[in-house]
């Protein structure tokens, strides 16, 4: 086998320099990467809790909104949920002032357990509560956990 080339699962794979495997491991730096354990179907996003400073902060990174609700560095003072509005995909945001999710597109309304408060306004269809994902903190890090 020659350099760059690699051997996953009896398919040869080839890299020109550019490419790396995407299944990290657990001590990824947090920024922001999706990983897949082997084995138990789950994925993992991590973000640095430098992002997430002060209650009320927000970012999203892969699929999933993390936001800060307490002062401490538990879990219990973070959430983390889809970032994806299931009624048509308009962006979510957390509106640290009224306490709830909100999509940028219809403006439904969601707890921070991912509860519908509200439905899409002015459109049709409905939308449905939203994921809320467990999550771990480690090295400055957060990572949410997605089944
Ligand atoms: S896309 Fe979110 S309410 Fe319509």
């Amino acid at each position: 086998m020659k350099r760059g080339e690699f051997l996953v699962k009896g398919v040869l794979l080839a890299c020109s320099g550019a490419c790396a495997l995407s299944a990290c491991s657990s001590g990824d730096d947090g920024g922001g990467g999706t990983t897949a354990p082997p084995g138990n179907g789950a994925q993992t996003v991590t973000v640095s809790l430098s992002n997430l400073a002060d209650v009320g902060d927000q970012v999203t990174s892969n699929g999933v909104l993390f936001f800060r609700i307490g002062s401490g560095n538990t879990s219990s003072d973070f959430v983390a949920t889809e970032s994806v509005c299931p009624h048509q995909g308009g962006q979510l945001v957390w509106v640290e002032d009224a306490g709830y999710i909100e999509c940028q597109l219809h403006f439904a309304r969601y707890e921070d357990d991912g509860d519908v408060i509200r439905g899409p306004q002015n459109s049709a269809g409905n939308t449905r509560d939203l994921e809320v994902y467990s999550t771990s903190i480690s090295n400055g890090n957060i990572t949410a956990t997605k089944n």
